[in-house]
């Protein structure tokens, strides 16, 4: 039987779309710990979750002030290749300015591919990433963004199915994108280390968010059969429960 399609809701703006992500991605949490596990996270960096980075801290700090703490382990879906985790653009950085130190997760409970593994250990990092999130009971739910080209992580078009954790090489669109972030594009990484598509799709629920105008082609592409690697996010109709959190603007090719 084919999976049951993308759940798509719709917000008004990009505020209320975050606060409703924050609030799936905070229950998740407190299911889990009810539970008495600790909370396995997917976590996505760009502009796109920055607010639902923003809410999230502010859930946990009331949270903490009813005494209620999280239980939660965090693996992010890429970093570029070579960058330093000090380096203000790094995913290492975002992480630390966005979520990580606002809510005191340890260092032991995060995890991020590794920008500084020389290029001959990177199988047998990517390899052990990939066994850290099955030690860690896999991932309960997986925070996506979509690139204008249809990327998820930093799996290009051409991405495979079965496609793991793995050194890539970017797209010129997409380097160009964070080319003013870096103070040119000259300066922007080649390459990048990202979770496959079949890491993403083992999360056993997925979060897609689609803010902007800029992302409505995309949007559409990826809900519109058939699952292709041109498309990177279509693979995600393969997946049986998947939440996309859209604006207007990025819902307005897709109903
Ligand atoms: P953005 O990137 O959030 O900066 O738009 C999303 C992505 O490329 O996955």
């Amino acid at each position: 039987m084919d999976p049951p399609a993308p759940q798509l809701r719709i917000f008004p703006d990009r505020a209320a779309a975050s606060a409703a992500a924050a609030a799936l991605l905070a229950e998740e949490v407190r299911a889990a710990n009810a539970r008495g596990r600790r909370a396995v996270l997917g976590l996505a960096t760009g502009k796109t979750p920055i607010d639902v980075y923003r809410e999230l801290v502010e859930r946990h700090r009331r949270d903490r002030a009813a005494k209620s703490s999280w239980d939660v382990e965090t693996f992010n879906l890429d970093e570029y290749h070579p960058i330093a985790h000090d380096h203000p653009v790094s995913f290492h950085a975002f992480m630390r300015a966005h979520l990580f130190d606002a809510i005191g997760l340890a260092p032991a409970r995060r995890h991020l591919p590794d920008g500084t593994t020389p290029n001959a250990d990177v199988p047998a990092a990517a390899a052990a990433y990939e066994a850290a999130i099955v030690a860690a009971g896999g991932i309960d739910v997986q925070l996506l963004g979509i690139g204008a080209n249809g990327h998820i992580g930093f799996n290009e078009p051409g991405s495979a199915r079965d496609s793991r954790t793995r050194r890539v090489a970017l797209a010129e669109s997409t380097r160009a994108r964070v080319a003013a972030e870096f103070g040119g594009i000259d300066r922007v990484p080649t390459h990048a280390i990202t979770m496959g598509i079949a890491t993403i799709l083992d999360a056993r629920k997925i979060v897609l968010l689609a803010f902007g105008a800029e992302k409505a082609r995309a949007l559409r592409a990826a809900l519109a059969p058939p699952p292709r690697p041109e498309l990177p996010a279509s693979f995600l109709q393969e997946h049986r429960d998947v939440v996309v959190i859209a604006d207007e603007a990025a819902a307005a090719r897709a109903r």
